[in-house]
């Protein structure tokens, strides 16, 4: 194992609670026969081995007793290095290291196939829930033709304590880090960084394309405000942070991260906490709901551990890289435009600082409309007058992103706007 925090001190409780069930299902135990992390002399739960730590990293993946290499340290340039050093030694690989597999996903799986090894990774997206699995192999007869999730455990966990509790969103981050759902560095989950590299792995496993983070827009929660939710409710919304992705009907892919107002009777406006779910539609299949766990310790050490279990009936059965690690074999992926989200069209909510004098409403509604964005409801609050800041809250009807975004510039420059406008998408 490279790194023993919160998902190696889980996979290490996961084979000692549950070996025999593993053994009854392979044949073979699970040995786990080193450990590497940064800092030896740290305290540890009494399910790790003291004998077993190292801080050379380098030692793990170039020791010949060593079939898998299990990497949850997470980070790209060092867990990078050491698993193409592990796949040119001919060592299996499982990771949980969303960062890494969207970043260099490319040549890891290039030296796995050259070298006719494993690599895994199914904790790397929606931690507990087999979605990697469901795509590569129980959707090999199908054409995905969207999806649409939560794939940020600790954002929905913020959000939800926020409009459950009336949490303030630095107490609810905390919440998620000491229940071990944060990444090392939270702003990586809250920017939305975290969901994006889920859904550069989930589009290319959903239609065997090369997908670059930086192809996805990506905006995170840090932007949504406890007033936001408030009025979200009262339009019958709930802020979820949403990862999308579908075919357009041009047949480019429209992929995006980010805050958006569910309805609150939908499907994803029930998925609470660190809860993750995957909406997704086959060609064939129609819709079909994933939901459970998408992250802490137990949860995505089980996709880990897994993970290893296939390896090793991989191993038994002689039959390694008998599954294309992307869905598709490497010969067959493909290039996709990603639609510009200028062109991403939806209904929008907006949230405006005004000062309360006479004709600004009008002057509001004039951009939009010159803008080609109409207006279907809207909620003043505030008392109002004596030029007093008040809120002006409107949902929009559909409206093109790059015509809403260029009203809004024009909007803010009006000398009664107090405050840069808030504008959160309205997902159907
Ligand atoms: P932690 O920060 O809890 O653990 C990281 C571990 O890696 C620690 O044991 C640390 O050592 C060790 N480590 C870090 N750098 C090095 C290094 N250079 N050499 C050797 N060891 C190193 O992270 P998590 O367990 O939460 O996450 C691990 C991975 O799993 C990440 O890629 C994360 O994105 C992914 N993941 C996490 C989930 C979660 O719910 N937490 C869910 C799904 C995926 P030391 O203990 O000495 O500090
Ligand atoms: N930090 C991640 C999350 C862990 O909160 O979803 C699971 O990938």
């Amino acid at each position: 194992m490279l790194g023993c925090g919160v998902v190696g001190t889980g996979i290490l409780e996961l084979l000692k609670k549950n070996a025999q069930t593993i053994e009854a299902r392979l044949g073979v135990p699970i040995d786990v026969t080193r450990i590497a992390v940064k800092d030896a002399s740290r305290a540890r739960e009494s399910v790790v081995p003291g004998s077993l730590l190292t801080t050379d990293p380098r030692g793990v993946v170039d020791a010949e007793d060593v079939d898998v290499v299990v990497e949850v340290m997470g980070g790209v340039d060092a867990a990078g290095e050491l698993l193409m050093a592990a796949l040119e030694n001919g060592k299996h690989v499982v990771t949980a290291n969303k960062a890494l597999i969207a970043e260099r996903g490319d040549s890891l799986i290039a030296l796995a196939e050259e070298r006719g090894v494993d690599l895994y990774f199914e904790a790397a997206v929606a931690g507990g829930i087999p979605i990697i699995r469901v795509l590569r192999e129980a959707l090999a007869s199908d054409r995905v033709v969207a999806l649409r999730g939560i794939v940020n455990g600790t954002s929905n966990y913020i959000l939800s304590r926020m409009y459950r509790e009336g949490l303030g969103f630095a107490e609810a981050l905390k919440g998620a880090q000491e229940a071990g759902y944060a990444e090392a560095d939270p702003t990586l989950d809250v920017s939305g960084g975290d969901a994006c590299h889920k859904l550069a792995i989930l589009a290319t496993l959903a239609w065997g394309v090369r997908v670059r983070p930086d192809q996805i827009a990506t905006e995170g929660i840090d932007q949504i405000d406890a007033v936001d939710m408030m009025f979200a409710e009262r339009f019958g919304y709930v802020i979820k942070p949403l990862a999308v992705a579908r075919e357009t009907e041009s047949g480019d892919l429209d992929l995006r991260v980010h805050p958006a107002l569910v309805e609150k009777g939908s499907v994803l406006a029930s998925i609470t906490g660190a809860l993750n779910a995957v909406y997704l539609e086959g060609a064939m299949l129609g819709p079909c709901l994933l939901s459970g766990p998408g992250a802490g310790a137990l949860p995505t050490a089980m996709s880990v551990v897994s993970d290893i279990v296939d390896v090793a009936r991989n191993t038994i059965a002689k039959a390694h890289a008998r599954v294309p690690s992307r869905s598709v074999l490497s010969a067959q992926m493909r290039v996709r435009d990603v639609q510009d989200i200028g062109a991403n069209r939806c209904r929008f909510y907006l949230r405006f600082s005004v000062h309360d004098q006479p004709g600004v409403l009008a002057r509001i509604a004039g951009v939009l409309g010159a803008f080609d964005v109409s207006i279907e409801q809207m909620v003043q609050e505030g008392r109002g007058g004596d030029d007093e800041v008040v809120t002006v809250v409107m949902l929009t009807h559909d409206a093109r992103e790059k015509d809403l975004k260029d009203a809004l510039r024009e909007i803010d420059r009006l000398s009664p706007i107090a405050s840069p406008t808030v504008a959160v998408r309205i997902e159907s």
